[in-house]
């Protein structure tokens, strides 16, 4: 069964494309990236989002921003690439694949024996495909590792938005979910609204619908009812940031959901690909905290929603300690306590970040 997802990348060879998230579900709309500013703020204001997705779109958005430099002498040339490629890891702080993917694009140009700035290019344009097709073949591998956790007639509960919009494939935590419905699986799955911005209400719930995925929409403050009626075994969230011991940085609100997982004793899993493994922080404490403007919290939609002048405070993720996490659907596999020991054997703990 082929799956009808949408895809929120789209590279033509030399021309990137971005969803422009911020505006779905009411309109699909594609734009062009004509800059790397562009992309930046694409970046920043969420029109493409979640963790693979904007570590993906940041090697995209780095040849858009040095295909018309190609003129330098190749020195200044890998200058101004690891230049802009500062610029673009600046867009947002959390996720780590952004960092991820603009460390392994300026390695690549630093390492990349090349004998012109054209040559260089062509080798950063193959390194940046070559994300993008990784990322591809991660999913499918979370998606087959994970699809046995999800068994008949469960009831799954996902938080925000990990689906094939944040990724170049089936998504993180949505993987499991496409390959069991693949696999003629029947399950529910139930889609957290995710305040402030809504993931959960205008992505998840869009594309796993659009997918032929039994979904039903609740907002945040209904998981726990549900699960103290017995309605959720199982939970799949994906992640921003996994820290070396396995502390999980996700959107906020994953914790308290983890935390309630726990209280019911329903397993907590987290989908998280190798590109989003962070083991330069060696505890969540580390992982940097976006905090976001405050008119995403009085307002809904655009109608506002709170007094004028309101004290506000957004932050846009925070971390589940190791012990609420049964486990973390990775590409190689299940990763299961104790993380540090077991994520540093399955994983190259010094690769350069
Ligand atoms: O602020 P967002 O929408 O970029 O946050 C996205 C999330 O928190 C996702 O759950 C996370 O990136 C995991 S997706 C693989």
């Amino acid at each position: 069964m082929k799956l009808n997802i949408p895809q929120a990348i789209r590279w033509t060879g030399d021309e990137l494309y971005l969803l422009d998230q911020t505006k779905l579900p009411g309109e699909v709309v594609e734009e062009k990236q004509e800059t790397i500013e562009m992309v930046w703020h694409a970046i920043k204001q969420l029109k493409v989002r979640g963790a693979p997705a904007i570590g993906v779109s940041a090697a995209f958005g780095l040849i858009v921003g040095i295909r018309d430099a190609t003129n330098l002498p190749l020195e200044k040339f890998i200058i101004h690439i690891a230049k802009q490629a500062a610029y673009l890891d600046s867009s947002r702080p959390t996720a780590v694949n952004l960092h991820w993917s603009m460390v392994r694009m300026v390695n690549k140009a630093k390492s990349q024996s090349a004998n012109s700035s054209a040559e260089l290019y062509k080798a950063l344009v193959e390194e940046a495909e070559a994300i993008d097709q990784e990322d591809k073949a991660f999913c499918l591998a979370m998606g087959e590792y994970g699809a046995p956790l999800i068994k008949e007639g469960m009831g799954v509960l996902t938080h925000c938005n990990a689906g094939s919009l944040v990724t170049s494939g089936i998504g993180t935590a949505t993987a499991p979910m496409y390959v069991a419905h693949q696999n003629g699986v029947p399950f529910r799955v139930y889609a957290d609204e995710t305040r402030p911005l809504l993931q959960g209400a205008r992505l998840t719930s869009w594309e796993l619908q659009m997918a032929g995925v039994d979904v039903t929409l609740i907002t945040d403050n209904m998981a726990g009812h549900l699960m103290s009626k017995g309605l959720i075994d199982l939970v799949i969230t994906g992640t921003d940031r996994v820290a070396a011991n396995g502390d999980v940085a996700n959107k906020i609100g994953t914790m308290s959901v983890a935390i309630l997982a726990h209280h019911f004793n329903i397993p907590f899993y987290v989908a998280c690909p190798s590109s989003t493994i962070d083991f330069a922080s060696t505890t969540g404490d580390e992982i940097e905290i976006e905090e976001r403007e405050w008119d995403e919290v009085t307002s809904f939609g655009s109608r506002q929603t709170a007094p004028e002048g309101i004290k506000v405070c957004n932050p846009a993720f925070d971390v589940t300690p190791n012990r609420f996490v049964s486990g973390l659907i990775t590409e190689k596999g299940i990763v299961r306590a104790p993380y540090r020991e077991n994520l540093a054997e399955l994983f190259d703990a010094h690769q350069s970040r």
